[in-house]
């Protein structure tokens, strides 16, 4: 097995991010039964811990904070180790509490990124500048140590940016090789925005046949990894953090070997230019995010 030797990106707050996360909502998502304890997520998010991911993405929609903290608690992995992420969206009108209350269902004091989940709110009763600004608050107080968007379009974050006093030092996207979201990714490095990406194995799990096939079998074959290993590779060399998930260990074993080699940059330029003969959007979101080719 491969060791996570995967690099981290410097965030706008100087911290380091791990580039590879373990994500606790699409397959681990729990929409019934929200007040008990799901084991079977909490292993594992457990079996993940013991295998190197250090970066655990979750949300307040995702129900899975609990079981987040009950792993983290059972690992024993020192907290400065770990980089935890959380989301708000349901509780938008209440930042402070709503963090308060992640922060209790985590058994955290702190988490060291906090996201607002989506720009689509449901309440008419704020603006994302308005919102912002209690994300702003929340890490003053010391309890987000970065803060940062999710889902956000470039006009979204046009935005907040014109009253921001601090950058977000993340906006999660979905993104993969057939949604290379071009004109968002650079445009926000450029102003101390990283991207990381949601649903980085779409092309392979949603998406088939496609034009990347055939490259993902001669490059699976020169590095002797799986296809996962590749894509997660390819979105790290590209400076964009890769959340993804998985309920199997040896999937996860997998994963980790995108830590064990490096792609040439000619191999990067040729995952870019084929996956750009698809356009493929994997979300099930049913929100409207405009053209989602920005
Ligand atoms: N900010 C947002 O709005 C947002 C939206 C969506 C997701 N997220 C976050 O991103 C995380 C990852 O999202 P994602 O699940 O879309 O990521 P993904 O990395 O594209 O997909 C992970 C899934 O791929 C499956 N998989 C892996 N290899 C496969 C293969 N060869 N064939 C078929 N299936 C395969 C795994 O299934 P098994 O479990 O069966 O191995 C796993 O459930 C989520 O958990 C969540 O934390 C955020």
């Amino acid at each position: 097995m491969a060791s996570n030797t995967l690099p981290t990106a410097k965030l706008n707050t100087g911290a380091e991010i791990p580039m590879l996360a373990y994500g606790t909502g699409t397959a681990h998502f729990k929409s019934s039964n929200l007040d008990q304890i799901d084991r079977k997520t909490v292993e594992s998010i457990k079996t993940a811990l013991s295998l190197g991911f250090y970066h655990l993405d979750g949300a307040e929609v995702y129900n899975t904070e609990a079981e987040i903290g009950i792993a983290i608690k059972e690992s024993s992995i020192p907290r400065e180790k770990l980089f935890i992420t959380t989301k708000v969206f349901t509780n938008m009108t209440t930042i402070p509490t709503a963090l308060e209350t992640s922060l209790i269902k985590l058994g955290l004091s702190y988490v060291d990124l906090y996201l607002i989940h989506n720009p689509f709110f449901t309440t008419s009763a704020l603006t994302l500048q308005t919102a912002w600004k209690a994300m702003e608050a929340v890490h003053r107080s010391g309890k987000a140590r970065a803060i940062g968007v999710s889902n956000f379009l470039r006009s979204h974050l046009l935005s907040i940016l014109s009253i921001a006093t601090i950058v977000p030092a993340i906006n999660q996207l979905e993104y993969n090789p057939y949604l290379q979201r071009e004109g968002i990714v650079s445009w926000s490095l450029e102003r101390g925005i990283r991207t990381a990406a949601y649903g980085p194995l779409v092309p392979i799990r949603k998406a088939r046949p496609g034009p990347l096939d055939a490259v993902l079998e001669v490059l699976t074959a020169k590095y002797g990894v799986c296809e996962e290993a590749v894509l997660l590779r390819w979105t790290v060399q590209m400076g964009v953090v890769a959340v993804t998930t998985s309920g199997k260990r040896e999937r996860l074993e997998g994963y980790l070997q995108a830590g064990g080699f490096e792609l040439t940059e000619g191999e990067v330029d040729e995952i870019s230019r084929v996956g750009r003969e698809k356009h493929f959007r994997g979300s099930h979101w049913g929100f409207d995010y405009g053209d989602s080719r920005e």
